[in-house]
């Protein structure tokens, strides 16, 4: 038995001299039930169900299983299983660098992973893995120049994880007021640190709420916003959350004001690349019951229930959107 480690994996290799397996039964043997000599003269016991359960063990780390044989000589099994190192990767790529204590919190309560890992993102501060992926900064930071061209104006972030992208949003817009809240306060801490270094003036105190829960909106009362956004939320909450979020939305927004709601998404049941899919197969793989991608009609009708209409679909460089809503006009 010898192991190897790849870029994003570990590759097992087990290796028998037996009889071999015939090349068209390679395959087939990791199906249920499966024998290579499945008759009843044959001295070798088991049910035929031993691979067939590696393999779901094996698909559920997210990794490979498959054999090589040669007959009369023997078989090489392989099978390969995701660093945790590459799950961080994935994920801090995709939704930058803030959900690190969050996942973990959902990784550790569904005990889906070891519990000590290395940190998500040994560079936080680095333009790499900056807020919603560096191939979408520039589409971004143009769209909301575009959007909100008045350069002021007081904006909302919720579920805004540790902020990193306030290094790249807020300073941008010089008197844009901005406002990160979120669940959970721990994640605050790295939003303190980078508006000290980075001496942004245009940073409110971040505030503790919780979109599912609406007696914690009230710290919001009596304010009111020019843009709201929700950057990369929905692939690792559930889709209950987007009534309060648009509830909670539609008590904050000014008349004239703007949703943004970015990130991968499915479109009517589909998925429009076959990077998402891959991505959701992989968020669905660590079987964390929040994380998945979710449906852009479902979201637009928890707004409409709350008066906001989707406005534009704008599509990202990365597979990703950005959906804007806001309120419909009244009618008469
Ligand atoms: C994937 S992170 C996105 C963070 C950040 N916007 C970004 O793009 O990097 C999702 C965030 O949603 C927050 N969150 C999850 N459930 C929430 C809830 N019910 N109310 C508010 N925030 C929530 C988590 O704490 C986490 O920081």
């Amino acid at each position: 038995m010898s192991a190897k480690a790849l870029a994003d994996s570990v590759l097992f290799q087990v290796q028998d001299t037996g009889r071999g397996i015939p090349s068209d039964k390679v395959e087939t043997i990791f199906g249920r039930f499966q024998q290579v000599d499945a008759s009843d003269s044959r001295q070798k016991g088991g049910t035929g169900l031993g691979l067939a359960i590696c393999r779901s063990i094996v698909q559920e780390h997210g990794g490979r299983i498959w054999a090589q044989s040669v007959l009369g000589k023997g078989s090489i099994f392989y099978f390969t299983c995701q660093t945790v190192e590459a799950l961080h990767r994935f994920i801090s790529i995709e939704v930058g660098k803030t959900t690190q204590s969050v996942q973990k919190k959902q990784i550790q309560k569904h005990q889906m992973l070891p519990l000590n890992r290395p940190p998500l993102d040994p560079y936080p501060l680095s333009p790499y893995v900056a807020w919603a992926g560096k191939r979408n900064r520039d589409t971004l930071l143009e769209m909301f120049k575009q959007r909100l061209p008045k350069n002021e104006g007081h904006v909302l972030e919720f579920a805004s994880g540790s902020g990193m992208h306030i290094n790249y949003f807020a300073p941008h817009f010089q008197h844009l007021s901005f406002q990160p809240s979120d669940i959970n306060s721990e994640v605050f801490e790295n939003i303190r640190q980078l508006t000290q270094e980075t001496e942004t003036k245009n940073v409110q105190p971040p505030i503790q709420l919780d979109l599912k829960e609406p007696q914690t909106w009230s710290v919001l009362n009596g304010k009111e916003f020019d843009a709201i956004f929700c950057i990369n939320l929905f692939q690792v909450a559930p889709i209950a959350i987007a009534d309060g979020m648009m509830e909670c939305t539609a008590n904050l927004l000014k008349n004239s004001g703007l949703l943004f709601i970015y990130g991968p998404f499915k479109v009517d049941g589909r998925y429009i690349t076959p990077s998402n899919e891959e991505f959701d197969r992989t968020l669905l793989s660590y079987k964390v019951p929040e994380w998945g991608l979710k449906d852009i009609a479902d979201i637009t009708f928890a707004a409409q229930k709350h008066g906001l209409d989707l406005k534009e679909r704008i599509d990202m460089p990365s597979n990703n959107f950005t959906l804007i809503y806001s309120f419909a006009p009244e009618v008469g």
